[in-house]
């Protein structure tokens, strides 16, 4: 997906319960509709029917404790999508035995913090940043697209792993739907200690393979120099943006320090918080 200032981020999208949903599910599958302003369908239909059909773009669909999200793609079969803790539970044990990390290196954090992740999406970033920051710290994360803000606020909310600091840090994140330039915008100055941004990458061929499907719905917008600004009149210490190793992007956006492990495929760049 390129890069471009006329993304597409609002898709036509509904609700549903799986086919042999109990009364309970449909009530949490209405309100979850509700919550997101999109319609509520009973399961009467084929979720081929909705997206093959093209009358929905993506289906949510509740099932017991999971959510799913279900994405048309022309011409070929749905992609599905679930909430997934990816690297981070590995990047957490690596930390709990006492390792470091090149993003918490970078974004200088210690426990208390409060960090602001402007590009959440699957939240494995912001959920390394709540363990590191603690309880006594806060990470919220910013979501553009409003189905994918859900299923990350739904497995913030109910993922269940075999580690219990990464389910305890995954609870304390706040996932809200909103552009990050809007939302920067308005903030108070020096309201957040950290802000954090890891867009799309403009060249998808070093994106990993479980985010293909992620793509589909992703937004693609570069991050532009005045969200940076923004960027910096709100944090408190830094402002710390993710990118392939090597990319233009560091300097189009005047970062003023670049860090990144010698043998890794990403590095960040960084800008002090404006005085
Ligand atoms: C590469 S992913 C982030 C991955 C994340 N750091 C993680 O660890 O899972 C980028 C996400 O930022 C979202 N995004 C892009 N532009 C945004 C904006 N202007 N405001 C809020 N979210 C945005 C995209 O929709 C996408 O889900």
């Amino acid at each position: 997906m390129e890069a471009t200032a006329e993304a597409k981020v609002a898709w036509r999208s509904c609700v549903t319960t799986s086919r042999q949903a109990r009364s309970q599910e449909e009530e949490v599958a209405r309100a979850l509709a509700a919550e997101l302003g999109v319609p509520f369908e009973p399961r009467r239909q084929s979720l081929d029917h909705w997206l093959a059909g093209g009358q929905y773009e993506a289906v949510l669909v509740v099932n017991r404790e999971h959510l799913t999200l279900w994405v048309a793609r022309a011409g070929r079969q749905p992609e599905r999508l679930f909430f997934h803790p990816s690297t981070s539970v590995q990047r957490v044990k690596g930390l709990l035995r006492g390792g470091s990390d090149p993003m918490v290196r970078a974004m200088g954090l210690e426990p208390g913090m409060s960090v602001l992740d402007a590009t959440v999406g699957v939240g494995s970033d912001a959920i390394v940043a709540s363990f590191v920051v603690g309880p006594q710290g806060r990470v919220v994360g910013l979501e553009s697209v409003r189905e994918l803000a859900a299923l990350t606020r739904w497995g913030m909310a109910h993922y269940q792993g075999p580690i219990p600091a990464v389910e305890e840090a995954m609870r304390r994140i706040e996932i809200l739907h909103t552009d990050h330039g809007s939302f920067l915008a308005q903030a108070e100055a020096k309201s957040f200690d950290v802000i954090y941004f890891d867009p799309m990458f403009r060249d998808p061929v070093a994106q990993s393979a479980p985010m293909a499907p992620w793509r589909l719905l992703a937004d693609p917008r570069p991050v532009t120099p005045e969200v940076i600004a923004q960027a910096r009149r709100v944090a408190r210490r830094r402002v710390v943006l993710k990118e392939r190793k090597g990319s233009p992007v560091f300097e189009e956006l005047g970062a003023q320090h670049v860090e990144g492990r010698r043998s890794g495929r990403v590095a960040y760049g960084i800008w002090e918080a404006l005085p």
